[in-house]
């Protein structure tokens, strides 16, 4: 398996453009599955998760086709018939997301079967809420032997949809299955995330109506058919958000362009808390640190516009060499912290007790072999390599790939000493 190797000690200095939102990308190619016409997916990030929802995509029917023009990556996703409604584990246990086909499958052709996801390392991750939108919408829902099956041959109907806590995932769920039903469906305490703007853009742009999405209610009226549309993918505040993270840490000046500023307000406040310089540009922003040691500064994660739990393992990170001690505490997965054994093979100095972390910044990281356990926890590794006396080698960067694309590429061009290494088949336990 390939690993990252990075050499310490190299300031960033450069531009890094930001790609589309792999969060927002994965709910828009689901989409596809709504309508028989093409639907067109411009600025999408090329990532193993893109790739996983694809292959699932195209068992059920949809023809996907990327390509790389003059205008940037796109993806065609055409489904003129949904072939099969059958999710299988196989596939939905590699990307969670992969379970948000379920609704538009129903919603579309009346039937899915589809696997439940699973657990996963950050925690237990249920779905109870997707099937609470979901069966509310009308559709008879069974579980058996680890799949949800589910029916709706009248076609899916118009409701009030009441969720008992803020989820991202759920919210977008009940847009996908709602925008097809007959009658008009209300969401109460929907996740405000931009990605669900984004999605209701794309699912107006198909000719649905859909609005409130960025707001707690949201509300769908139903139309009998969806079009095709040519749709503009989200830049990944995830994304900026790190890169921007990397620069603090590293010192010196990145721009992060093809962004847009105001979707990390809550990290850019606690970076300028903690000493860094922000400042915001028409597509992105201007991250500087020259010289001075940055100070402790507390974060607690939170729901959009709150500070993204998606970013607590990168600020974490940032938190390792600064002056002070930093609470962090998070809030909306009960197991987030695996990075933080891993960061104190670097000489980190972290305690951890329930849902907080405690950082007492050290003056120098030292360089180690770590291993990445999720997506946003192995590249917090990377960040505190950015800074660690030697090399530091992140190994399973499997979990890298499925959400940052051309993360050495983008980092090198600034002056960071980032390497893959080719995985040589020694076996990974
Ligand atoms: C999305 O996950 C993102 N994933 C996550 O990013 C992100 O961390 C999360 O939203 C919060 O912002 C994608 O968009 C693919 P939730 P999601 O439903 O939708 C509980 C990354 O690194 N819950 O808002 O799964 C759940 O267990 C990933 O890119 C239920 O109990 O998040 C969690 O504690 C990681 N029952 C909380 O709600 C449900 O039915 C919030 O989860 C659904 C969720």
């Amino acid at each position: 398996m390939d690993r990252i190797a990075i050499i310490g000690g190299a300031q960033l200095n450069g531009t890094i453009p930001v790609s589309g939102a792999k969060n927002s990308a994965i709910k828009l190619m689901a989409a596809s599955l709504l309508t028989d016409e093409p639907l067109r997916l411009t600025n999408m990030p090329r990532l193993a998760d893109t790739r996983f929802l694809g292959k699932l995509l195209m068992r059920l029917g949809v023809q996907v086709t990327e390509s790389d023009g003059p205008d940037g990556q796109q993806t065609l996703l055409h489904a003129p018939e949904i072939t099969s409604g059958f999710a299988p584990y196989d596939l939905v246990r590699q990307m969670r997301a992969s379970f948000n086909v379920l609704g538009p499958l129903v919603a579309r052709s009346g039937q899915a079967k589809v696997s439940l996801p699973g657990g996963c390392t950050i925690g237990a991750r249920p779905v109870d809420l997707h099937l609470q939108a979901i069966e509310a919408l009308g559709a008879k829902i069974d579980l058996h032997e680890g799949y949800v099956y589910a029916q709706a041959p009248r076609g899916l109907k118009g409701a009030e949809i009441r969720f008992p806590f803020v989820s991202v995932g759920a919210t977008e769920h009940a847009m996908l299955a709602a925008v097809l039903a007959d009658g008009v469906s209300v969401i109460h305490n929907a996740a405000c995330e931009p990605e669900l703007v984004d999605l209701q853009e794309c699912l107006n742009a198909m000719g649905a109506k859909v609005e409130g999405a960025g707001t707690p209610t949201v509300t769908i009226t139903g139309v009998p058919r969806l079009h095709g549309a040519t749709h503009a993918v989200i830049p990944d505040r995830i994304e900026m958000g790190t890169y921007a993270v990397a620069a603090a840490m590293a010192g010196g000046e990145v721009r992060l362009s093809n962004a847009r500023p105001g979707l990390i307000d809550a990290l850019l406040d606690k970076l300028k808390e903690a000493g860094a310089s922000v400042e915001e540009t028409a597509d992105g922003c201007i991250i500087r640190r020259n010289g001075q040691r940055l100070s402790a500064v507390d974060i607690e994660t939170a729901p959009f516009p709150g500070f993204a739990t998606d970013l607590q393992a990168q600020f974490m990170a940032l938190m390792t060499t600064a002056k002070g001690e930093s609470r962090i505490r998070e809030t909306i997965f009960e197991n987030r912290f695996m990075h933080a054994p891993e960061l104190m093979r670097l000489g980190a100095d972290i305690s951890v007790s329930g849902g907080e972390a405690r950082v007492r910044g050290v003056d120098q990281l030292e360089g180690a072999e770590v291993m990445a356990t999720d997506l946003r926890a192995s590249v917090s590794l990377v960040i505190a390599g950015l800074v660690a006396r030697g090399e530091t080698t992140v190994s399973r960067i499997y979990h890298l790939d499925r959400g940052f694309e051309r993360l050495e590429e983008k980092l090198g061009a600034c002056g960071a000493q980032v390497r893959r290494i080719k995985g040589d088949g020694e076996a990974e336990l």
